[in-house]
């Protein structure tokens, strides 16, 4: 047996996260690191086509990503999802939501994330392993059978849970497995904690903070509860320690993707602290140290979002003029007028994932803004400045210092990505629902 059997026990009678199939016909559901502009942006320099793009989905659990991914591969010549899982009743889930949708690019495997260097599979361009790898006896070969069957070039979206953030839920785990140490039934286990968190005073560590997780359990329900406080295997990492895992298998941390201050910006001392001389100090350090100052300071990182790779220099970047800067999901409304409105000040916009972001406008700000259509490349946009502004002299290397300082700004947050002019336009989320609305509206 290549699983721990108690994980499986909880996944086949508690599938994680509840999915309701029938809810399929009325909206899709995105994951953090499935959207193929993020993907193409941080994992393939921007030049990624995604046809004959294969696809892992590793302890797919109730199918989200495998769908969200399929969902847009479908578009895609020769293109496929593996889902893989050691809970059956949870497979079924996912089965039954794919085929609620008329996906057929999804091949369902029930296995271990251990048995894949035995499987016989061909190699994988991306990997998506979410919430998974920190459940497992032994994490290290966990990530090792999954780089097994990863291609040369390919990629890993990967979550695991944040050590120092989720220390509460630890702690109540632990309260937990004292209180139901002679409970063999499952259903038991739950309704022992659900007593005792009514029973929580508020010195209790959860108690203080337990606004953060409620919201699952609420939408969860029991489903929620055994995955949070129940669960027998859960190991929370600590920056340092993902470090040291993801280098003792060769592969590198590209880029931290979650939301809010999950993202880049959440491993950045300088988005907490003021003081220079503070600042000056930490940054002399190399930087898994202080990004692990950034995780201790805030006590904000619940989960580990990051894309992985072989490779250090997946990343697209403003250097290649060929690539098309666009702004993922939605644009910020109305930018271009008012920074040529604004009169030297800084302007501030919220990021549609609520991140407050604040920009001085330089000398070209404006003149780039308003060109900037998510369809010309960086060189399109400066020839075409060049012409508005008849300056024929005014050379790439200005243009492209001036559009850095802004362009760090969004990128940072991954409100602002990049794609090879090669690559065509990436279908909003919102659009890849609307095969299934036309299969379903005379319902
Ligand atoms: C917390 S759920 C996450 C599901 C999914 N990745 C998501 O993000 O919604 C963890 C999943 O990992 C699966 N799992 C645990 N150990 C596994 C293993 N050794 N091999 C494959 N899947 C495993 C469980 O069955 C469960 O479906």
């Amino acid at each position: 047996m290549n699983y721990l059997q108690e994980v499986r026990n909880q996944y086949e009678n508690y599938p994680y996260p509840y999915r309701n199939p029938e809810e399929e016909k009325q909206r899709l559901l995105a994951t953090q690191d499935g959207y193929l502009e993020k993907i193409n942006h941080f994992c393939f320099q921007g030049k990624q086509s995604f046809n004959n793009f294969r696809v892992l989905v590793a302890g797919g659990g109730t199918g989200s990503a495998a769908i969200f991914l399929a969902e847009q591969l479908r578009y895609r010549k020769n293109s496929e999802v593996v889902y893989l899982d050691i809970s059956k009743q949870s497979m079924e889930v996912a089965r039954k939501r794919a085929e609620i949708r008329g996906l057929d690019n999804i091949t369902w495997l029930h296995h271990s994330i251990l048995d894949l260097p035995h499987l016989d599979l061909a190699p994988f361009d991306y990997i998506n392993c979410v919430g998974v790898l920190h459940h497992l006896e032994d994490y290290h070969k966990g990530l090792k059978a999954l780089d097994s069957v990863l291609s040369p070039k390919g990629c890993m979206g990967i979550m695991v849970y944040g050590k120092h953030a989720r220390a509460p839920i630890y702690q109540m785990q632990e309260l937990m497995r004292l209180v139901n140490e002679d409970e063999p039934d499952m259903q038991a286990r739950v309704e022992n904690t659900k007593n005792i968190i009514n029973s929580l005073p508020p010195s209790n560590f959860f108690k203080q903070r337990e606004k953060e997780w409620m919201s699952e359990v609420e939408e969860y329900g029991d489903i929620g509860i055994y995955d949070l406080f129940l669960h027998s295997r859960d190991h929370g990492f600590d920056v340092l320690e993902l470090y040291e895992w993801v280098g003792n298998c060769g592969l590198n941390i590209v880029q931290f993707i979650g939301p809010m201050f999950e993202s880049k910006i959440g491993y950045e001392p300088k988005t907490f602290i003021a003081s220079p001389a503070v600042l000056q100090k930490i940054y002399r350090l190399p930087k898994p140290k202080q990004q692990a100052i950034a995780e201790l300071l805030s006590g904000l990182i619940q989960r580990h979002s990051f894309y992985l790779s072989r490779s250090r220099n997946t990343t697209a970047s403003i250097e290649n003029l060929d690539n098309v800067p666009f702004f993922f999901q939605s644009p910020p409304h109305g930018l271009s007028e008012e920074i040529k409105r604004n009169r030297g000040g800084k302007i501030s916009l919220k990021s549609p994932d609520q991140i407050a972001v604040q920009f001085q406008p330089t000398r070209f700000t404006a003149s780039i803004f308003q060109n900037l259509d998510g369809k010309r490349s960086l060189k399109e946009i400066f020839n075409k400045i060049r012409k508005e502004l008849h300056a024929p002299a005014l050379s790439h290397s200005e243009l492209l210092d001036d559009f850095q300082k802004t362009y760090t700004i969004f990128n940072d947050i991954s409100w602002m990505l990049l794609r090879h002019h090669s690559v065509p336009q990436f279908l909003p989320a919102s659009q890849l629902q609307e095969r299934v609305n036309q299969k379903y509206k005379n319902d």
